[in-house]
């Protein structure tokens, strides 16, 4: 999995420096390219020549010294890189990255990385708890950085707890794991569906739901860090789309989805649909804005058409087909209906009345309900988490 792969290792000024030697080391062997930033206090614990030595290139440690060679300036290493890994990670550096502070070639360098960063923190396991330092691991983390936590045991201070560096051989196998987990749905093309669709009652008014499309851009991202072709079909929202889907696509009525979705799902693998599609849309769509008087207004809605249901009558053999099913009662036995219904592989389903559940919130309390009938209940979780479950749970054993 690290064959060919190109990792930026960041050094910091922690007794565990001399352990991302053997990172290096690791990693060479597995077959990846790796180059090295130290900041100053690093060069403290071991010398840049280790690390020019172990990892055959040159080391990049001071802002200022002369390029020896192009590939050594700050915005051509993060360019390069396919992934950078900070081990250890001090309390300082967690601290400079989540502020931005950009004041020598590591932080530097960090900041102009666009490819996914890992921090493996080591420091005396009192620091490690302060409020400081966890407000800074859950900033960078919440901003998608990826943590290697610490062990536990006795550290280089005396103390014991947890803040020793995770060992070499783990730090390796996470960056193996992460890039595994990065071609697992390698050439699927994976359609989801996301927020509500709204339907116009006149050229200012529409009929709409809560939903904030956060739990379908969530999949969607999910799909794509599994290496996924996604296409992402979003009623209105105010969420900016993940990067690296193959196309978005902006609709409002249900009808516009139906198109854009019935097209994309003939060549999707898996198809989610966590769209809150409006069952009904007013019959006539006044071309002039509706001037009120003083009688009662009554507005005709007309059924719109079930997408998901005609997804179902379609589906080819092997199409994975999740819907969602926001319930405020009989959860479980409204849900099971519309896998039957619809022709469903799974359900995601979620009572939108409980605290922290249901339309735009950052967390949902859902159960993952199979067409077979076994049920998985998630505890309240974040909804990014929530879609990594529902990936861990939808794919057929050959993803796996
Ligand atoms: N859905 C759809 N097209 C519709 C309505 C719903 O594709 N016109 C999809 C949603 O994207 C969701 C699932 O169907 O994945 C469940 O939606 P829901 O509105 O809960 O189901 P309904 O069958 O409409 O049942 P009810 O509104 O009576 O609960």
């Amino acid at each position: 999995m690290l064959q060919g792969k190109k990792i930026l290792l960041g050094v910091t000024g922690g007794i565990a420096a001399y352990k991302a030697v053997e990172v290096v080391s690791r990693l060479r062997k597995a077959g990846a390219e790796v180059r090295v930033v130290m900041t100053k206090e690093a060069t403290e614990f071991v010398t840049e020549l280790t690390f020019r030595e172990i990892s055959g290139n040159p080391v990049a440690v001071d802002m200022w010294a002369p390029i020896q060679h192009w590939n050594v300036a700050h915005i051509a290493l993060a360019e390069w890189a396919d992934l950078a890994l900070v081990a250890p990670a001090t309390a300082n550096i967690l601290a400079k990255a989540a502020l931005g502070v950009a004041d020598d070639m590591l932080t530097t360098t960090l900041l102009a990385v666009t490819a996914p960063v890992f921090f493996a923190p080591a420091m005396n396991c009192n620091m490690y708890a302060h409020p400081a330092v966890r407000e800074n691991i859950e900033k960078l983390a919440s901003r998608g950085a990826h943590f290697i936590a610490p062990g536990t045991g006795k550290l280089a201070c005396g103390a014991e707890g947890p803040g020793r560096l995770a060992e070499p051989a783990e730090i390796v196998a996470a960056l193996e794991n992460f890039f595994a987990e990065g071609a697992q749905l390698s050439g699927v093309k994976v359609l989801v569906t996301a927020a509500g669709t709204i339907e116009p009652i006149d050229p200012v008014r529409y009929i709409g739901n809560r939903s904030s499309g956060r739990m379908g851009y969530a999949l969607a991202e999910e799909a794509v860090a599994r290496g996924a072709e996604v296409v992402l079909v979003s009623g209105p929202s105010a969420l900016t789309p993940p990067k690296g889907l193959q196309s978005f696509v902006s609709v409002e009525t249900a009808k516009e989805m139906r198109e854009v979705v019935l097209r994309e799902a003939e060549t999707s693998r898996i198809v989610i649909k966590a769209a809150a599609v409006a069952d009904y849309h007013p019959k006539t769509v006044s071309d002039h804005k509706i001037k009120k008087n003083d009688e009662e207004l009554s507005i005709i809605l007309e059924k719109n058409p079930d997408i998901l249901k005609e997804l179902g009558q379609k589906k080819r053999e092997g199409q994975i087909l999740v819907g969602f099913a926001a319930e405020t009662q009989n959860l479980l036995q409204y849900a099971k209906g519309k896998i039957a219904k619809k022709n469903l592989d799974f359900i995601v389903a979620n009572d939108v009345t409980k605290p922290g559940a249901g339309f735009n919130t950052a967390t949902n309390i859902v159960k993952i309900i199979s067409r077979g009938g076994e049920i998985e209940e998630l505890p309240l979780m974040e909804k990014r988490e929530i879609a990594k479950r529902i990936f861990d749970r939808i794919l057929p054993e050959e993803f796996k």
